[in-house]
């Protein structure tokens, strides 16, 4: 299964991702940890990158196009893949489907977890990661088990620098201009599935399974 998650800031892509992976065995590829992995390595995309992620900005559609077909062309995942974060723009959703094509390939399901913008900031500001697994935790909605603590290698959480109520109105202006007609485009093929994401974790696992089983 090729699957693109799609949503604002907070809506729970990351959350839901590694569900996902396991059960149905596909390799999860999230442009935006790849960015913040480029940012933390001073790389020269992550130097070049780091400007419009720190202002809540979208990084240039060459550039992350660039990082996704070295991330595919990488990746053994026989299966497919789950794409969180990218396309976020309607150039970036062209570009990807000109990549699958070379290759006879499609996408076969997008999940728009669709959420009101209210909710959003109490998620993103109690938000706290695991940088190298991109683990996430909430201090109120999923605590990890010690305050700070990553649960699985016992390493220290961090908040991300645009996680802030002030980055993430840039963050949800640029879904509503760039990021919405990327729904619409694939709407138009017929292959959207729209997810309660204001609902529990274990409520929108549910609408995940259903929508690709
Ligand atoms: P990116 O890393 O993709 O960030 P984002 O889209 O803003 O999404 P988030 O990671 O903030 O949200 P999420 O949906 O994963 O939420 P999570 O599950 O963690 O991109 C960052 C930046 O990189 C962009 O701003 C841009 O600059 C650049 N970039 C990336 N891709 C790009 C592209 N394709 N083109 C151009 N630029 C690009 O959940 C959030 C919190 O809520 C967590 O604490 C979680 O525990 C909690 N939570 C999750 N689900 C629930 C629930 N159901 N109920 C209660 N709490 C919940
Ligand atoms: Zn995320």
């Amino acid at each position: 299964k090729r699957v693109i998650l799609v949503g604002p800031p907070g809506c729970g892509k990351g959350t839901q991702s590694p569900l996902i992976k396991d059960e149905f065995c596909l390799c999860h590829l999230a442009t935006g940890d790849m960015l913040r992995a480029a940012v933390a390595a001073k790389t020269p995309l992550g130097i070049k990158a780091k400007e419009a992620m720190d202002k809540g900005e979208l990084v240039s559609d060459d550039l992350v196009v660039r990082i996704i077909d070295e991330a595919m062309k990488k990746t053994s995942c026989q299966k497919g893949f789950i794409l969180d974060g990218f396309p976020r723009t309607v150039v970036q959703a062209q570009k990807l489907d000109e990549m699958l094509a070379k290759q006879g390939t499609k996408i076969d399901k997008v999940l728009n977890f669709a959420i009101d913008d209210a909710i959003l900031e109490e998620r993103i500001t109690g938000r706290w990661i695991h940088p190298s697994s991109g683990r996430s935790y909430h201090t109120k909605f999923a605590p990890p088990k010690t305050p700070g603590v990553d649960d699985v290698t016992g390493e220290l959480l961090i908040q991300r620098k645009d996680d802030t109520a002030a980055v993430l109105k840039s963050r949800l202006e640029a879904f509503h201009v760039q990021t919405k007609p990327v729904i619409d485009y694939y709407t138009k093929k017929g292959i959207v599935a729209n997810l309660h994401a204001e609902n529990p974790p274990k409520e929108v696992t549910a609408e995940v399974q259903k929508a690709l089983s």
